[in-house]
């Protein structure tokens, strides 16, 4: 009596936690930050997928940009009996118990898209943001070599906003030291935040009288906030800005023409690479994929690292949209109402499409 009670409180206690010991099936836990931005939604939709094709169930848990919260969302996750971590943290740094914690239950972790500081992270799975901060500010000094600039980094928090500044320095530094760019405001988002980026443009603006000629925006939704800011002084599409993601938002904006270029990742491709090394993991088979070393603070992290690239209104057709990441319709929707010359002459760029563009 006394042994079927105790064995009807463990069948609850498995029940309860989700863990019924016949169901073979592995769990994967993905921990996010947010799914405020646009593309969060699509990792999170495109690593479900990929897992569930391998056999694997995984359970998402959003954070919402708070660290103790993802931090204790982490140790239930274990407590449910993950067999990998995948994680994209809110803070870099504060992340690092989550693969502490993770490694006392014998549990590997791989960060997603951001890189997880002074760990021993087993793996990393991101697209190269050195080089998207350098393309951005190519795309700019090619077209505006001479000039005021406006920087708004990303968040302090992420250590992709400080790659990305690597990557952007690289090519404006030599242009700032002749005297040919002035950086006339330069600051850090938090969190990302487009309120943020509106903030920082509308007080720049003030400062400078309004004399700026390129805002070198780390991401899509800031741009959005930034050419808010430009549009009050009746200056967007005569300001180039930069972004990154190809949000539908920034597409748009792009075919209106007040926002001048994004840089196309392919979250997909992320995503599925990120889902097929979980459950390798998972599964305990040895990483054969090849990688690239990146440091974190405490040991250089094997990482994988895809290619981005850069989209403004001429490539967009070819890129985004033939790789069915956007909808045609949806990007070119609010054109016409803006530009209907435009709308017009977009039909003939699209007669030209046939298939994807190479990356
Ligand atoms: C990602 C960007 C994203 C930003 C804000 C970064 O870590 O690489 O794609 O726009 O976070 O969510």
């Amino acid at each position: 009596m006394r042994i079927n009670r105790t064995l009807a409180a463990i069948s609850i206690g498995f029940l309860l936690l989700g863990c019924n010991p016949k169901d073979k099936t592995i769990k994967i836990g993905l921990l996010m930050d947010t799914l405020q931005t646009e593309r969060w939604q699509h990792d999170r939709d495109a690593f479900v997928k990929r897992c569930e094709e391998l056999g694997a169930k995984v359970l998402v848990q959003v954070a919402n940009g708070n660290d103790a919260t993802m931090n204790s969302q982490a140790e239930n996750l274990l407590t449910q009996g993950v067999s990998a971590l995948v994680v994209i943290p809110h803070n870099g740094t504060a992340s690092a118990t989550i693969v502490e914690a993770a490694h006392k239950a014998n549990v590997k972790v791989i960060a997603y898209d951001r890189l997880i500081m002074n760990s021993d992270l087993d793996l990393y799975v991101s697209i190269d943001a050195v080089g998207v901060g350098a393309r951005q500010a190519e795309y700019l000094v090619k077209r505006m070599p001479k000039g005021n600039y406006v920087i708004i980094e990303g968040a302090p928090t992420d250590n992709n906003a400080a790659l990305l500044r690597q990557g952007q320095m690289q090519v404006l530094q030599p242009y700032i030291d002749k005297g040919d760019i002035k950086i006339v405001g330069d600051q850090w988002a938090k969190d990302w935040l487009p309120v943020e980026a509106l903030k920082i443009m509308e007080n720049t603006l003030t400062r400078v009288g309004n004399k700026v000629d390129a805002v070198l925006s780390s991401n899509d939704g800031m741009a959005g906030g930034a050419i808010q800011a430009l549009a009050e002084q009746k200056l967007a599409g005569k300001v180039l800005v930069t972004g990154q993601d190809a949000d539908l938002a920034a597409c748009q904006r792009i075919a209106e023409g007040t926002q001048t270029m994004t840089i196309y990742k392919s979250l997909t491709e992320e995503a599925y690479k990120a889902a097929e090394m979980a459950v390798a993991m998972a599964k305990g088979e040895p990483l054969t994929e090849k990688t690239s070393m990146v440091p974190n603070g405490k040991k250089d992290v094997p990482s994988i690292l895809l290619v981005p690239m850069s989209v403004d209104k001429d490539n967009m057709m070819a890129t985004i949209i033939a790789d069915g990441f956007q909808k045609k319709d949806e990007v070119y929707k609010t054109l016409a109402a803006v530009n209907p010359e435009a709308a017009e002459s977009k039909e003939a760029i699209e007669s030209k499409v046939t298939e994807p563009v190479k990356k």
